[in-house]
């Protein structure tokens, strides 16, 4: 407990004090104006839990988190400390222009400022929808204040004519059956409005779900807490136990650059790997591993990869929800499962160590329907595989647990598209000249394409193939996906198109070599052709002049550098 007679003292609402020349002054004058609010001075001399609110009204994901904040509030109150709640900006995945990625990075910088410039000890971030907590995350190892990642949890699914419906894998399974001509536009209205019925995140292993499950892996937020649906009580169990750890982290800090390490980060690339976890998790641990000065090389993600199972059965891969996770036992008995090839001397933010959590956790209950046995896994191998070659140098990503193994070892004909606008005009063209064994290319989709990099990468199948029943195809593209669609879709292919690199030199008709097995994609054209059209070719679009989109624009850092700005990562 705070001195109440020691003012000066550098912790609660002394620390970080309003620069007027005079400290005295400074802390008389924000104690004052604190009073404004009603507070006692008994509580004006607690520690300050620092609530960063990520609520809006374009984020149904997060609507919930009123009644959270309360929980958290609780819990710091209980513990001894003052939690004051400060908003930040809001990342609603399906409410911005021209993608949230571009925001991801604007929303870190809010964090980190807004936690560095307020006078709090330790903080709760409360985040879930995609991009919202790899942003915490970055701007809290950034920043390097104590804090407590709670995720919004995810949405339950809702029974639907016999069956269970969840965002979005079964948004995207419906709209392929409407977009093949099975599934009438009034049935799908009507599908519409029971996709996504509660609070609470994505309800499969998308990337809101993979990155709840880093965040817990990582060390970052409390143990037993990633999977737990947002519409439970234990989510507000959770919140509770949230505030009164951060008040806890105020009088005692551990701080990020404590918890996220080189050994975390290992750990938490095990799990995104063991949960078959999205594609863009391995962009967001990569960025906010890159704020702890830890570099994520995309061969070492192959080797971990190799040897570590998909443990998992989550859609879009496999059968079940999120929410069936937490009654199976949630992301600890993924970890108990990985424990062999875990760093479990790593802190976490409960203050005890992985391997310490762990041992209270021996024997806990788990389902094997949902989260299998190290020894018989759903796969040997991990979910992500990176791979390189002429067409990506720096390095693509495939998802290969949710692609058609048939597809993995081919060569095939390119169908280009030069741009998302390209693709939107011809893609149902019944004259575009396109087979099922082609491959579709999708150019200048990557961060400095001026669509910052959106999750178009799950090209859709020409209609024309889709009405004769083909359900999958090689697509490439510097593009991210939705951790909740799946196919034989390479993405993130680096340097990308927009910067001039290989993927921007693909023509039609020219021949790609794929192989999984030898993490390879190669464009078999010559070096003297590729040199010709290198030398003809122009930067696509006119780069913005001014405010968050030209600083964005001159910053952004490729995929395997987790498109972070260059100037946010640790030196
Ligand atoms: Fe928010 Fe999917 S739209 S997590």
């Amino acid at each position: 407990m705070a001195d109440k007679s020691d003012k000066s003292a550098k912790h609660g609402l002394a620390r970080g004090l309003t620069n007027y020349g005079d400290a005295g002054f400074s802390l008389y004058l924000r104690r004052s104006f604190a009073k404004s609010m009603g507070y006692s001075g008994e509580m004006l001399a607690r520690p300050v839990v620092g609530i960063a609110d990520s609520k809006s009204g374009f984020n149904n994901c997060h609507r919930h988190f009123p009644e959270l904040i309360e929980a958290v509030k609780r819990g710091a109150l209980a513990a001894g400390a003052l939690p004051i709640e400060f908003p930040t900006v809001s990342l609603g995945e399906v409410f911005l222009s021209p993608t949230s990625m571009m925001f991801r990075n604007l929303m870190s910088i809010d964090v980190e400022e807004m936690m560095r410039a307020q006078p709090m000890d330790a903080v709760v971030l409360l985040g879930g929808c995609d991009k919202t907590v790899p942003a915490q995350l970055m701007g809290a190892a950034s920043a390097d204040v104590p804090a407590v990642q709670l995720l919004a949890g995810p949405m339950m699914p809702t029974s639907f004519r016999g069956e269970r419906l969840g965002a979005c894998t079964d948004c995207r399974r419906f709209w392929a059956l409407h977009r093949a001509g099975k599934v009438d536009s009034s049935e799908i209205e009507t599908i519409e409005g029971n996709l996504a019925t509660t609070a609470g995140t994505c309800a499969v292993m998308g990337t809101a779900s993979t990155m709840a499950s880093i965040s817990e892996a990582l060390g970052m937020a409390l143990p037993g807490s990633a999977a737990i649906p947002a519409v439970h009580s234990d989510r507000l169990r959770a919140a509770e136990a949230s505030g009164r750890r951060a008040a806890g982290l105020a009088k005692d800090p551990i701080r990020p650059s404590q918890i996220i390490t080189e050994r975390s980060v290992e750990n938490a690339l095990r799990v995104l790997l063991a949960v078959g976890g999205s594609t863009n998790a391995i962009v967001h641990l990569t960025a906010i591993a890159g704020r702890a000065g830890v570099k994520i090389d995309l061969k070492k993600l192959n080797a971990l990869s190799d040897s570590t199972p998909v443990l998992v059965d989550l859609k879009p891969t496999g059968q079940h929800y999120m929410s069936d996770l937490y009654a199976a036992g949630g992301v600890g008995a993924v970890l108990r499962e990985l424990k062999p090839l875990l760093n479990l001397d790593c802190m976490t933010v409960a203050g005890e160590t992985l391997g310490e959590r762990l041992k209270h956790e021996e024997g806990a209950w788990v389902d094997r329907s949902v989260v299998k046995a190290f020894k018989e896994p759903l796969s040997s191998q991990g979910g992500l595989v990176a791979l390189f070659g002429s067409l990506a140098p720096n390095g693509a990503i495939l998802k290969r647990s949710a692609a058609d193994p048939s597809l993995f070892e081919r060569e095939g004909r390119a169908v280009v598209f030069a741009s998302l606008d390209d693709l939107a005009a011809r893609i149902d063209d019944s004259n575009l000249d396109v087979k099922a064994e082609d491959f579709l290319v999708l150019q200048n989709a990557g961060p400095k394409s001026g669509y910052a990099m959106p999750e178009a990468g799950y090209l859709p199948i020409p209609a024309k193939l889709a009405r004769a029943g083909v359900k999958d195809m090689v697509r490439i593209s510097d593009a991210r996906m939705s951790g909740t669609a799946y196919g034989t879709i390479v993405l993130h292919v680096s340097p990308e198109a927009a910067i001039g690199g290989p993927l921007a030199l693909v023509k039609n008709g020219d021949r790609i070599r794929l192989s999984v097995r030898e993490r390879k994609m190669d464009l078999l054209v010559s070096e003297s052709e590729l040199g010709k059209r290198k030398a003809a070719w122009r930067e696509p679009s006119a780069r913005p002049s001014r405010g968050y989109a030209k600083l964005y624009m001159d910053h952004v850092l490729q995929a395997e550098h987790g498109c972070d700005f260059d100037f946010l990562r640790k030196a």
